[in-house]
């Protein structure tokens, strides 16, 4: 395959970049060019406020297509016995696998199959709770097949968090695993689904796939394995599934996320612009080369494995590595003991995996031939300069550049990233938006700072194809949580700054979301958690610097009455809760017992003095003179843990 819209100097970015923003329908029209359509679209782009002042953006209009047509059937003839995928498992000690360009096409056609079977149809939800195996990407693609919509649940997250994403989504069926593989632990995810099926009456089957073979429930007339399920399409002599023509605009997969109030929101992506964004991010910003191992270590939970490890990848004919386990097992060397074995050349991967694989130190680097590496990415949250500074020196061996990639779930690819031999790295820099990403900083007046040096909030100004569409069964959400802050702009929830060259530095967060190991968690969220707990009253949740995990999460509790007898178990209690509510992921790091909270004479709980004491700035708590109750803080500040 070759990439004729591939960016190869610096001119060619300018040139692209200016392109971009003259005539975005010229130039994503002909980039689309390059894709497989049943037909052509009639638009290129839509793009409009309703009387209500909702967005309405559509890309591609009128096009028809499917997008495991493009990730599959246009590359059997040219790319067929060529590894589509290739999978790590967990334990090293057991043999990996490798999925050719055809193999992957008839397992998708397979269990597309499978999936009609059991009855799903184009426009229905099916939940996938599973662990990192081929089989999950097998079944991404399948559903994308049919036209099913996929709503990929990670498998940190609780029974709750499941029920309540099958619930929105109105899912029919689930696809499960027994268990998963997690270092030396075992994952159970089917007792997990289980639980959360108690209080999900619309889900009429759900599809179980071997991994771990721990002893599972299976309900008669609900459950079916997998396995079982495959041989039955295989004594109908395995019959071809032809792809399902869909709309442009047809939604592909709800994917939720957590803002700063209330619970997750279903982030919908649609068909075409999201291949075409994908598709393009990926081949500039890593500038993959045909043949190239490209690797990137994201769960498919996450956005970052749905554009990065199938969409993307795939559809430029890629090599794309698949991980089941973590990076600290058996040992800190299992990153780079598979970039050896595969000769990988491209490495995508997170700040917090670097830091904490950094804090092992160099033994697990050194007998590694990291020579075929050729390019570095970093995604989901700032890079510190040491992170970087070791990822270059050690990893990169001071010859390969690294892409600091800043994108978000909401805009399904890469915004403002190095593009890979064409723009320059600057540590802890994202650098310049990719052509077609119309940045505008805003100040505390919500006007746009016109200079090139600014620093305030982060919008877009202008649609790019894999722009949200809307939030899954509450469009009203959408708008006011992107498009009503700054009017007839994207606002993204980061904070950055730009230089005098241009160059954006993403700062963090501004509303009240945490990212932990570069998950996204709303402290809103893990509040409402926290309250559940039978001895809680209120609490209060806010981030503090972690070493390893960027940020921390910070719990203050109120409990009733004199529960203090028995703190530690206390606090067990309140993590247990949270891990039953959420998940593992949203555990606090540490919480701290209160008898009040710092409150404005209206009520509102002051974070601004809780985040000081967190991150151990005692004496730099501002004016607590307004309070309701000043005094409250020094006796806080008193009970830091
Ligand atoms: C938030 C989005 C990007 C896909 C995976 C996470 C932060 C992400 C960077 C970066 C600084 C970053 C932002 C953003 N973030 N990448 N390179 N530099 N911050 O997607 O869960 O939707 O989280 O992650 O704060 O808003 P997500």
């Amino acid at each position: 395959m070759s990439y004729p819209y591939q960016i190869s100097s610096m001119e060619a970015y300018q040139q692209a970049y200016k392109k971009s923003v003259d005539d975005p329908e010229g130039f994503w029209g002909s980039i689309a060019e390059n894709f497989q359509f049943r037909k052509k679209w009639d638009k290129v782009l839509e793009w409009r406020f309703a009387g209500d002042g909702a967005p309405v953006v559509k890309w591609f209009q009128g096009a028809k297509l499917n997008i495991t047509e493009n990730c599959l059937d246009r590359h059997l003839d040219t790319l067929g016995d060529k590894p589509a995928i290739i999978w790590e498992p967990n334990d090293p000690e057991e043999h990996y696998r490798m999925l050719t360009y055809r193999q992957l096409h008839q397992k998708v056609c397979t269990f597309a199959n499978v999936l009609k079977n059991n009855g799903v149809k184009k426009g229905d939800v099916v939940c996938l709770y599973m662990g990192m195996v081929p089989e999950l990407a097998i079944a991404v693609l399948a559903c994308a097949r049919i036209g099913a919509i996929h709503s990929v649940v990670f498998g940190g997250f609780s029974a709750q968090s499941i029920a309540d994403r099958i619930q929105d989504g109105k899912a029919k069926l689930v696809i499960t695993c027994d268990g998963a593989f997690r270092g030396n632990k075992t994952v159970q995810l089917k007792a997990v689904v289980d639980d959360a099926l108690v209080q999900c009456p619309t889900v009429e089957r759900v599809i179980v796939l071997t991994r771990t073979r721990t002893p599972v429930s299976m309900i008669k007339g609900r459950d079916v394995w997998w396995e079982d399920e495959i041989k039955k399409v295989e004594t109908m002599g395995n019959p071809p599934c032809p792809a399902e023509e869909m709309d442009a605009e047809d939604p592909l997969y709800i994917l939720y996320t957590s803002g700063s109030t209330g619970k997750p929101k279903g982030v919908v992506h649609t068909t075409a612009g999201y291949m075409i964004y994908c598709t393009y991010t990926f081949v500039n910003v890593f500038n993959y080369q045909p043949g190239e191992i490209y690797f990137c270590t994201a769960d498919l939970g996450w956005v970052t494995g749905h554009s990065y490890v199938v969409y993307g990848p795939l559809a430029a004919g890629a090599t794309s590595m698949m991980f089941e386990g973590i990076p600290t097992y058996p040992d800190a060397g299992r990153f780079w003991e598979i970039v050896d074995k595969h000769k990988v050349n491209i490495l995508y991967t997170a700040p917090t995996a670097i830091r904490s694989l950094m804090a092992h130190g160099l033994g697990f680097v050194k007998d590694k031939d990291l020579s075929s590496l050729r390019v570095l990415g970093s995604v989901g949250e700032p890079i510190n300069e040491e992170a970087w500074q070791w990822y270059f020196d050690n990893i990169g061996k001071k010859r390969c550049p690294i892409v600091d990639t800043w994108w978000q779930t909401e805009t399904a690819g890469v915004m403002i990233s190095v593009i890979a031999t064409v723009t320059k790295p600057i540590p802890s820099y994202a650098t310049l938006p990719l052509p077609g990403v119309q940045p505008a900083i805003m100040d505390e007046h919500g006007n746009e700072i016109k200079e090139t040096e600014a620093k305030g909030n982060l919008c877009m100004k202008f649609p790019w194809p894999g722009m949200l569409r809307t939030t899954w069964g509450d469009h009203e959400r959408c708008f006011k949580t992107y498009f009503s802050a700054y009017p007839g702009k994207y606002f993204s929830g980061d904070g950055c700054l730009r230089d005098k060259d241009g160059n954006y530095r993403i700062t963090g967060r501004v509303d009240d979301v945490l990212n932990v190991s570069g998950h996204r968690i709303g402290t809103a969220e893990v509040e409402n958690a926290i309250n559940m707990h039978a001895d809680v009253v209120e609490s209060a949740v806010v981030g503090y610097p972690h070493d390893i995990k960027g940020q921390g999460i910070y719990a203050f509790v109120i409990t009733e009455g004199d529960r203090h007898d028995n703190e530690d178990l206390t606090r067990k209690d309140i993590l247990e809760t949270v891990a039953r509510i959420i998940g593992p992921i949203a555990r606090p790091d540490k919480i701290q017992f209160v008898k009040g909270l710092p409150k404005t004479r209206s009520g509102k709980i002051m974070r601004r003095i809780l985040r000081k004491i967190a991150e151990g700035e005692m004496n730099n708590v501002g004016d607590v003179t307004t309070l309701l109750n000043p005094d409250i803080v020094e006796d806080i500040k008193r009970g830091k843990v």
